[in-house]
């Protein structure tokens, strides 16, 4: 019997991928298909696939071709299959043609002719594109047009800002300097403007029926940020909270180990969060300079605070050194919490630093996240017998911007807030950022 191989995506099967399975399965008498798993396709940069790898898998089943079907989860599980399943042939389309030749030594390479003129890309591309428009001018803007143009089915139409911004091409990004222009041409809004005018981007665009993605804080006051969750629900919009961090795979699995016991009860949560850019001095011209440390910084250093020990703090001390106290820009901040079970403490600063660094405290052992923690695909755990610790690495593209557009692009075709932050913590963000504005819990140093 001649066993044949085969991998891919198979993302939105189309007759392309069937004339290959067809080819592969005449070369032989068993057909075994591997195809790969979600977490593999993000390493190798494929971030948007339309289906779930159970919808892949159940579709190539469904056409009757594969013998036995398999999933790819990891670089050089190619060598492990064909020898630990006996295949004879291994075989892809001729677009990897020369790329597997090394499986030669393993059995016979057969690159089939692709297709022509189709490709899971290209369907994915024709599908209607959600038309998003960016308001505010910040380091954030260009990044995130770059990015987005990694993410299928979103198109960065129209910028709103008083800063002309040369790079963008006009023929694709209309500029203008009027929000209700903006606003009466996108389905949606990625609001990053300075923090004081969040609320009013969000309200106005959730009122104009627009999906929002806003930078954090949403808002500068709980009750505002609430009234704006509401706004969305009411409307069937989205409206979801855009800290970059909490996209990234390697943070979403260490919180899920946190949560399931792997060092214990967490006693503690500890992160910091500095940036001390030179020549951006807290008292720049620069509209970027206007957010202020805690603005900056505080929602990224939260984010595992509430996502491991909940928002329900008993207690909260705010200790702040300001750059100019007039303008509210603090050089550094430090907030302290007590939970009922455990602490957790956050420092932020633009003009001071430190280790960003992001500690889990737990009674077994604890997570540790190397500087900077919150661009992070690489964290341990940590025990007392060295032996015992473990390495976790996810790759992590474009900061994680990349896979917030997904998110929010997923979030809105399937009008579901699958945002991988919560409400709750988005309120609790906004809180505290109040508290600061009003001096509550609060100790100025220096
Ligand atoms: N394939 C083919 N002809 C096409 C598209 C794909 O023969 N028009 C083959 C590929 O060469 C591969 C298999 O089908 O052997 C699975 O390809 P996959 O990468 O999943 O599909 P694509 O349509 O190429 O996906 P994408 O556009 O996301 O790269």
């Amino acid at each position: 019997m001649i066993k044949v191989i085969t991998y891919g995506t198979y993302d939105m099967l189309h007759y392309g991928h069937i004339r290959l399975l067809e080819r592969a399965k005449a070369l032989g008498d068993y057909l075994i298909v591997g195809i790969t798993s979600d977490d593999y396709d993000k390493t190798r940069g494929k971030i948007n696939n339309q289906q779930s790898l159970m919808e892949r898998i159940r579709a190539v089943r469904d056409t009757g071709l594969a013998d036995e079907i398999i999933v790819e989860e990891y670089e050089g599980q190619k060598i492990d299959d064909i020898k630990r399943l006996g295949a004879d042939i291994f075989t892809v389309g001729s677009d990897w043609e020369g790329k597997f030749d090394y499986l030669n030594e393993y059995c016979k390479v057969v690159y089939l002719p692709r297709t022509e003129g189709i490709s899971s890309s290209e369907l994915r591309t024709e599908q209607r594109k959600i038309k998003v428009g960016i308001v505010g001018k910040s380091v954030y803007q260009t990044k995130f047009v770059a990015e987005s143009s990694f993410v299928n089915g979103v198109d960065i139409s129209c910028v709103c800002t008083s800063e002309r911004d040369n790079s963008f091409d006009e023929s694709k990004v209309l500029q203008t300097t009027d929000y209700d222009e903006l606003l009466s041409s996108v389905d949606a809004v990625f609001v990053i403007s300075t923090p004081d005018m969040h609320y009013i981007h969000a309200k106005k665009a959730l009122l104009a029926g627009k999906h929002v993605l806003c930078a954090s804080p949403i808002a500068t006051s709980e009750d505002e940020c609430r009234e704006l969750f509401e706004l969305a629900k009411k409307n069937n919009l989205i409206l979801m909270d855009a800290i970059k961090t909490a996209y990234s795979t390697a943070y979403g699995r260490l919180i899920l180990l946190a949560k399931s016991g792997k060092i214990g009860q967490v006693v503690s949560v500890d992160s910091v969060c500095t940036s001390l850019r030179d020549g951006s001095s807290m008292s720049d011209t620069d509209s970027s300079q206007k957010w202020n440390s805690i603005c900056d910084w505080a929602p990224t250093a939260l984010l595992p605070v509430f996502d491991i020990l909940g928002t329900n703090y008993i207690k909260k001390t705010i200790s702040t050194l300001f750059s100019d106290e007039e303008a509210n820009l603090d050089a550094f901040s430090k907030i302290d919490f007590i939970f009922p079970n455990s602490v957790a403490s956050i420092k932020v600063a633009k003009a001071a630093k430190a280790e960003g660094e992001l500690i889990v405290t737990g009674t077994k052992g604890y997570i540790y996240v190397p500087a900077p923690w919150w661009k992070t695909d690489y964290f341990e755990i940590r025990y007392e017998n060295p032996e015992d610790n473990r390495r976790f690495f996810y790759q992590l593209e474009g900061e994680g911007i990349r896979y917030e557009i997904v998110a929010f692009a997923k979030a809105i075709e399937s009008k579901n807030n699958i945002s991988c932050i919560s409400e709750n913590t988005s309120l609790a963000i906004a809180s505290i950022i109040g508290d600061f504005n009003e001096r509550k819990d609060f100790f100025k140093i220096g």
